[in-house]
């Protein structure tokens, strides 16, 4: 006998509608939304989000670190079946990081009120604070904060790239919310993504079934120089913060072509002072981002990095101090969780295909204590993290509808 929970589907129209109205706070010229963590922005896209977990008949919490849960409750009383993402994006962000899985979550909660399914579980659907770390380092914050990963007043005392802290961010939002955090065990976690890359457009593929996450490695250096005169200093009498920080772009990135596939290095932020046309810099903050799918090969490169920072303190005369911003290690998804994905992604006649991710997710943080799985869809020319991120619309009627069968074989049942 078929379960007739098997024959439900999402909205699409609905779910790309909310996806829309979203992408409207923050929005940007020319399009792609800036909703950096805990501004003003993000407020207004937490509130419209709220708004709609409240219509659709969710108990919404908001715990300590400005995470929000809004739950449909369940035959039993124990641990919810979770799915989310976040809200917050990057300076330059597109309309479908975080907020797809966010959204296709509340797309769930439609679908099992209109039809009146009861589950066994609890369901829950959360986004987390800062998950993308462009303004708070480190990433993924809020989770790893609700994970009880990451103690909650280091969290709230971490200072952002303008010098003001979470707490202070946070109560200005008005998200500084009573739940407590770091108990918080889920009975399984699915979390559907764009892609963020370009293997499953190349390879024509509808459904990622995403086996883990690679490490992640975040360094800030702050490089000391002595300002001079552009015009009258040597080459050979200069100690310039400026070119040290162009060297090490340099280094990383062939590095990381050495090291090969699927090593990448990223130098995302450098700031230079005093910034003028005609003054050697004295001082460079730069941030480098190494990543790999596997934990030895990424200790050794950061081992090599940090021995060309010796090395070019020694020959430009410069100071570096560094500090981690981030770390994770690669992470592996449970095989049952995974197996969960294909298997409706194949019932629905969808192709799949096993691949890790590239970026950070939310969902890595909660593989150590929970099943755990992710679901990705193409991302139109692999682009994300850039205003022109796009995914067809079909694309995300098939990972909602793969998401909502997973969900329900884990909310029905033990
Ligand atoms: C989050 O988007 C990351 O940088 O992986
Ligand atoms: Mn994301
Ligand atoms: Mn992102």
């Amino acid at each position: 006998m078929v379960n007739a929970w098997t024959q439900l589907r999402i909205n699409k129209d609905r779910l790309i509608r909310r996806i829309e109205d979203l992408a409207k706070i923050g929005g940007l010229e020319g399009g792609g939304v800036c909703r950096l963590a805990l501004t003003q922005e993000d407020k207004l896209g937490r509130d419209q989000v709220v708004t709609w977990m409240k219509e659709l008949g969710l108990s919404v919490t908001v715990d300590k670190i400005g995470n929000v849960v809004g739950t449909r409750p369940g035959e039993l009383s124990g641990p919810a079946v979770m799915t989310g993402s976040h809200i917050d994006t990057v300076r330059t962000g597109g309309p479908y990081d975080g907020n797809l899985g966010v959204l296709a979550g509340l797309e769930v909660a439609q679908v099992l009120n209109d039809a009146g399914v009861k589950t066994k579980h609890p369901f829950s659907v959360a986004f987390f604070t800062n998950e993308e770390g462009s303004r708070f380092a480190p990433d993924m914050m809020g989770s790893l904060v609700h994970q009880g990963v990451l103690d909650l007043d280091e969290a709230l005392l971490t200072k952002g790239i303008d010098g003001t802290t979470v707490q202070e961010n946070l109560k200005n939002i008005g998200y500084d919310g009573a739940e407590e955090v770091g108990q918080c065990r889920a009975h399984a976690f699915v979390e559907l993504h764009v892609e963020q890359g370009p293997v499953l457009e190349i390879e024509d593929v509808t459904i990622g079934a995403v086996d883990g996450v690679q490490g992640i490695s975040w360094t800030e250096l702050t490089i000391g120089g002595v300002s001079n005169h552009a015009g009258t200093t040597p080459m050979s009498m200069r100690t310039d913060a400026g070119y040290a920080a162009a060297a090490i772009t340099c280094f990383v990135r062939k590095l990381a072509e050495e090291i090969g596939h699927p090593q990448v290095a990223t130098v995302g932020m450098v700031k230079l002072s005093p910034n003028l046309v005609n003054v050697v810099p004295n001082k460079a903050v730069m941030t480098v981002d190494l990543r790999h799918t596997c934990e030895d090969t990424l200790l050794s490169a950061e081992k090599r990095f940090f021995e060309f920072l010796e090395e070019l303190k020694e020959k430009e005369g410069v100071s570096i101090e560094h500090r981690s911003l981030a770390r994770f290690e690669p992470v592996v998804f449970a095989e049952e969780m995974i197996q969960r994905v294909e298997a409706q992604a194949k019932t629905l006649g969808y192709s799949v295909k096993r691949m890790p991710s590239g970026a950070g997710h939310d969902a890595q943080i909660f593989a150590p204590s929970c099943p755990t799985s992710m679901i990705f869809v193409p991302s139109v020319k692999g682009i994300s993290h850039n205003i022109e991120e796009f995914t067809e619309a079909s694309d995300i009627e098939a990972g909602g509808n793969v998401l909502l069968q997973v969900l329900l074989d884990k909310l029905m049942n033990e």
